[in-house]
């Protein structure tokens, strides 16, 4: 028995997501892959833009001297400055290289931002419904999650934020566009956090930082513009990555960008590049810092992921299915139709659609839908979850 009790008890927890898999892939080789309506991963189904092609072709014809060399733990400089001046053009905050560590996606990133910052037992707040790998994250520094819930429109309560904020409370972990829920956070609930984080860095006597996780930060619907996390609160980390917005998930290339004004930039940025090597990373992926240097301004499609929001939510509403319309990156929450999440999806098994319980993201009753799939996959979902709203007796 040599694996660690911590990571046991991880995997046991996570059993359940283990078994629904197994479950899944077993119905895949029973039925044959394209029987099955997977829309159970974030896995983007749209291509990187030509732009990336271009560029990745131009590097192979005219590579660059020692390209594939280390460089330093922060990154390329010039890939820095490209995304300070992309950050300033969106948030109005300036911003230059010095801000900024190039990383191994935003979970690198997230890792980097937390191992700087936690002690043994200091608290994170986690918003639920949460990405579930914050919860491991958290525990990989020896900090422990708080998780607080989200009101009845997947928005954070300030009420609830704030009293959940303690002495042992280093930082707040901010997810918008929200996986699960694809909402999106107006600009009134940031600043309205802000005012409560500043508040009770005042009565508290601490830090209290601001971790602002923003992977889909482009993906965004309805006209709708990114709200920048560093205007409103001055102890603030975007980390962010190009895995959704360029398609790219599987080249690990990200970055954390520290506030310019926050109280300890200099220490901080230094631990962010200190822990980027410590953690074993050492450095984001160098080809891939040479591509997205100047892909700063280039964005899949987001069009396709509106249009086919605009077709789910439509076609579930219609069914009777209780679900907030996501504004942002290409997921959907509704409610299950009964008590047990894990329950309905199995019945959704039976009729060939994968999708995961809520209780995955800490919030029960609920369900997850990833609609980056193909529109054949889409359509054909449409059917079973009809047949389930019936069965249920969902009215539309
Ligand atoms: C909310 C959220 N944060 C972070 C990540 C990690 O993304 P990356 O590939 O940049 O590590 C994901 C990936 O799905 C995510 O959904």
């Amino acid at each position: 028995m040599s694996m660690s009790v911590n990571v046991r008890q991880q995997m046991v927890e996570g059993s359940w997501i283990r078994r629904m898999f197994e479950e899944g892939a077993a119905l895949k080789a029973l039925h044959g892959v394209e029987k099955i309506c997977d829309l159970s991963l974030g896995n983007p189904i749209v291509e990187p833009p030509a732009e990336f092609e271009v560029a990745l072709r131009r590097l192979a014809e005219k590579p660059i001297p020692g390209m594939h060399r280390y460089m330093a733990n922060a990154g390329y400089e010039e890939t820095r400055a490209a995304v300070a001046r992309e950050l300033e053009r969106e948030t109005g905050v300036s911003l230059t290289a010095r801000d900024v560590v190039m990383t191994c996606g935003a979970s690198g990133a997230m890792n980097v931002v937390l191992k700087a910052l936690l002690d043994p037992g200091d608290e994170v707040i986690v918003l639920a419904p949460y990405f579930v790998e914050f919860l491991g994250y958290v525990d990989n520094h020896g900090g422990k999650a708080r998780v607080v819930r989200c009101d009845r429109d997947f928005l954070p309560d300030l009420a609830m934020l704030a009293d959940a904020i303690g002495p042992q409370t280093k930082a707040v972990i901010l997810n918008s566009p929200n996986n699960p829920t694809g909402v999106v956070y107006p600009e009134s609930i940031i600043r309205g956090i802000g005012e409560v984080l500043a508040r009770k860095e005042d009565e508290l006597g601490h830090q209290i930082y601001l971790i602002s996780d923003e992977p889909y930060r482009r993906i965004l619907f309805d006209g709708l513009m990114p709200v920048p996390v560093f205007r409103h609160y001055r102890n603030s980390v975007v980390v962010s990555s190009h895995s959704k917005d360029l398609a790219l998930p599987g080249e690990r290339i990200g970055y954390a960008a520290l506030n310019p004004e926050s109280d300890e930039h200099d220490d901080l940025m230094a631990g962010f590049i200190h822990c980027n090597r410590v953690l074993g990373f050492v450095n984001a992926p160098a080809m891939m810092q040479h591509l997205v240097k100047n892909l700063q301004n280039v964005t899949v499609s987001v069009a396709e992921y509106e249009r086919k929001r605009d077709l789910l939510y439509g076609e579930l509403s219609a069914m009777g299915y209780d679900v907030v319309r996501p504004q942002g990156a290409f997921y959907m929450f509704p409610k299950a139709p009964l008590e047990d999440d894990v329950e309905f999806v199995r019945e959704l098994l039976t009729l060939l659609i994968l999708v995961v319980p809520g209780r995955g993201f800490g919030a029960p009753g609920f369900f997850r839908i990833s609609y980056c799939v193909n529109d054949r996959t889409l359509e054909a979902s449409l059917e079973g979850f009809r047949k389930a709203a019936v069965a249920y007796g969902l009215t539309s």
